[in-house]
């Protein structure tokens, strides 16, 4: 097992009614926040009020901004910070899915930095402060409610980036599964998607050994691909959102990588194809992950052979292990089409023509690579969009 510091401050705040705590959580830190949502999808459901009942009655202002898109936008990060700057706003409280939490952490970043907030996307700085921030999730997938990520697309130059950092852990994230009711069926399965792809991120790696972490992913994917189909059965089964929605948090919370290295390689590629397409992040995913696995399992074969029995419950071959790869990837890609996401770029409307441009982005122009169970390359990313096509 790898050397590590575990620390998640993020507290839970798990159940039916969650939203209608948030005023007390903020409370604590600031009389005023920026309350930062989405396309409106809030204001339609009913959300929006109570959050902002919430709020009102535990004496806290607030300042909205809506309008966040997926694949969240810079200019809406600056003129978030801005309107922090000017109101004097000590905590902002994003409500929606990963795209506004994420443009969230940007904006509690930027506000006390004096340079550009797009520093800390490009690796030109790192944040030293950052404002609070909490959360009222709707959507289980990107895990952001949880973890040290922000992921924004700078419009100039289509480049989608992330930052990493401690300081961007939301101080409380209330997660009521209820939410989740009014989801389109598109966004629950690029949702999973990408709860599986956190997690499979994770147990492809070089660390060893890592027998409690790889039993706990496995678990995890084992609950995610059961409850996956139930919530698409029945939009309104809570135990079933509930798992889903806890186990989204858990893939992406850091606990499950403790003593081990992550890949992330699929996830720089998909950030390229959602940077120049703006498709979901999910279904991006969807399509990035199978090619990768056809790619690199020859790397260490034993290590997909194990994620096909135990996640996927294929009869191992003792004469062909190549055989037993095959046949989870298989299961994977036929799990993700029983939900309705897509395997091929073609169907997600994208050529072939800008595969070396995007892998060179991908690469800084060749310079560097992606990912640690193997290091991809310019030439190895160009394969995987090769193999996705
Ligand atoms: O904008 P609104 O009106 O809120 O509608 C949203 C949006 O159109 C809708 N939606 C959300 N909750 C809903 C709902 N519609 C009906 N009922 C509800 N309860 O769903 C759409 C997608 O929302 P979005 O926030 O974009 O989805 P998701 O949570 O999948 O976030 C994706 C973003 O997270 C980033 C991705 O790159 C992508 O930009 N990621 C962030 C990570 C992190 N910070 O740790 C890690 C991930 O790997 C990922 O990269
Ligand atoms: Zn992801």
């Amino acid at each position: 097992m790898d050397d590590f510091v575990f620390r998640n401050p993020t507290r839970i705040i798990f159940g039916r009614g969650a939203e209608s705590k948030v005023g007390v959580e903020a409370r604590a830190y600031s009389g005023k926040v920026l309350l930062h949502f989405g396309g409106g999808t809030i204001k339609k459901t009913g959300l929006f009020e109570r959050v902002t009942a919430s709020l009102e009655a535990a004496g806290v202002g607030f300042v909205e901004l809506g309008g966040v898109k997926p694949n969240p936008r810079l200019s809406l990060v600056r003129e978030g910070i801005e309107l922090c700057r000017r109101h004097g706003l000590g905590l902002i409280l994003a409500v929606g899915g990963g795209s506004v939490i994420d443009s969230a952490k940007a904006i509690a970043a930027g506000v006390p930095y004096a340079g550009d907030v797009w520093d800390f996307y490009t690796g030109k700085a790192s944040p030293v402060e950052a404002l609070p921030i909490g959360t009222v999730l709707t959507i289980p997938a990107a895990g952001s409610e949880s973890s040290t990520g922000s992921v924004i697309t700078n419009e100039e130059g289509a480049f989608k980036r992330a930052l990493n950092s401690e300081l961007i852990y939301p101080r409380f994230s209330a997660l009521n599964p209820e939410l989740a009711f009014t989801l389109p069926r598109n966004q629950v399965a690029n949702g999973i998607a990408d709860i599986m792809a956190h997690l499979m991120e994770r147990y492809f790696t070089n660390s060893r050994p890592v027998e409690l972490t790889d039993r706990l992913i496995e678990a995890t994917l084992r609950t995610v691909i059961a409850v996956g189909p139930a919530v698409l059965r029945n939009p309104r089964d809570y135990d079933a959102w509930a798992e889903l929605m806890w186990s989204g948090t858990v893939a992406h919370n850091n606990l499950l990588n403790t003593g081990r290295e992550g890949d992330w390689g699929s996830h720089d590629i998909e950030h390229e194809l959602s940077g120049i397409y703006d498709i979901p992040h999910g279904a991006g995913l969807a399509v990035v992950i199978p090619a990768w696995m056809k790619r690199v399992y020859r790397h260490d074969p034993v290590r997909f052979v194990q994620f096909a029995v135990r996640v996927w419950g294929v009869d191992q071959s003792f004469r062909d292990a190549e055989a037993t790869v095959l046949e989870g990837i298989a299961r994977l890609e036929a799990f993700w089409a029983s939900i309705g996401l897509v395997l091929r770029l073609k169907d997600l409307g994208i050529g072939n023509d800008r595969f070396a441009e995007m892998a060179s982005k991908c690469s800084s122009g060749g310079k560097s690579t992606v990912g640690h169970f193997i290091p991809l390359g310019k030439k190895e990313i160009e394969d995987i969009f090769e193999l996705a096509k």
